[in-house]
């Protein structure tokens, strides 16, 4: 991973396309589910890169998952991404659900890393209370070290979101929102639904998930060289941390059968400038809100299968 997969790397700029699967001018025939159209020899190249990581290798990145992050900290220090002020300027969501002014937030940062969302958050809102986990004990400890952390306003736990109940460290039904941003592309497709069952538990009904993360065909997807692939749209980086390249209609299913109904989910198309390198290369994300639902009815149906 280099630093400009989820921010930007020295010199470069991240612009907008103006594109976005909702602003697309001619609507398409059928919805599609990929953002960005591939040269043929971008196809060409993924096509090529059929085999697949050894299982006895896939089953050693599982169990390694919270070391290999723990270890990307120890080298990276707080050093590698930087601070996400778009968080409440694109997701306004969570300031607006306020029913009055001064109305104090509680949310959670999950997967918070050393805190580039968490910090700029709490600084630009100060009537937020923000919960913040991680599962690597390195990246909780710089978060706690951090200069702008204050007990008063934040609380931040060590938490396998897949595995750890988030009930130990707050009560049902009693979060404003909740930020998932560039984690879910880091568990593995299996298990990303356990997440999403944890976080439903502690999220009050009628509030959102605010959800950002690689979209299909990202830059960062084309990059992988052959013997990273680990399964469909999902490859590891030479330091055993993974990646996961989301579809729009992968990430609404992944949700809907957790329970939560779709908000927002669409894509987002940057170009990371480096004028200094020459370089200009296309990014694709996607950008999504989840709603947990007022009425609970469809909690482990379909939502489809569910009365409207
Ligand atoms: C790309 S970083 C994003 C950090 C932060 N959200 C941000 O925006 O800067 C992904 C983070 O997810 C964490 N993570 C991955 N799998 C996790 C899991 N199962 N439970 C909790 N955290 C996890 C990693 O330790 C890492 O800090």
């Amino acid at each position: 991973m280099d630093s400009s997969e989820t921010s930007l790397g020295k010199g470069s700029k991240e612009v907008s396309s103006g594109i976005t699967s909702a602003t697309r001018k001619a609507p398409l025939p059928k919805r599609e589910s990929f953002a960005r159209i591939l040269s043929p020899e971008e196809t060409e190249k993924l096509e090529r890169d059929r085999t697949l990581v050894t299982e006895f290798r896939q089953l050693k990145l599982e169990e390694e998952a919270q070391k290999n992050w723990d270890l990307f900290y120890k080298r990276n220090s707080t050093n590698f991404f930087k601070d996400r002020h778009w968080t409440t300027r694109e997701f306004e969501e969570l300031t607006s659900c306020r029913e009055f002014e001064d109305q104090k937030l509680t949310i959670l940062e999950a997967g918070c890393g050393v805190g580039n969302c968490l910090f700029p958050l709490l600084e630009e809102d100060l009537n937020i209370f923000a919960y913040a986990c991680d599962f690597s004990p390195r990246a909780v400890d710089y978060v706690k070290h951090n200069s702008l952390y204050d007990p008063e306003r934040c609380k931040v736990f060590q938490c396998d979101l897949t595995k750890d109940d988030l009930l130990e460290h707050m009560p049902a039904d009693s979060l404003d929102g909740v930020t998932l941003i560039f984690v879910l592309s880091a568990i593995h497709p299996d298990k990303m639904h356990l997440a999403l069952q944890n976080i439903y538990k502690v999220l009050k009904p009628g509030k959102c998930v605010l959800f950002r993360d690689y979209g299909l065909y990202d830059h960062a997807m084309l990059r992988f060289k052959a013997g990273n692939k680990l399964g469909e749209n999902f490859y590891v980086r030479q330091d055993g941390t993974r990646s996961y390249f989301f579809t729009d209609e992968f990430l609404a299913q992944l949700f809907r059968v957790t329970g939560y109904e779709e908000v927002v989910n669409e894509y987002v198309l940057r170009e990371t400038v480096n004028r200094k390198e020459g370089l200009c290369v296309p990014r694709v994300f996607l950008q999504s809100k989840f709603r947990k639902p007022l009425k609970e009815s469809c909690h482990d149906a379909l939502a489809q299968d569910c009365e409207p």
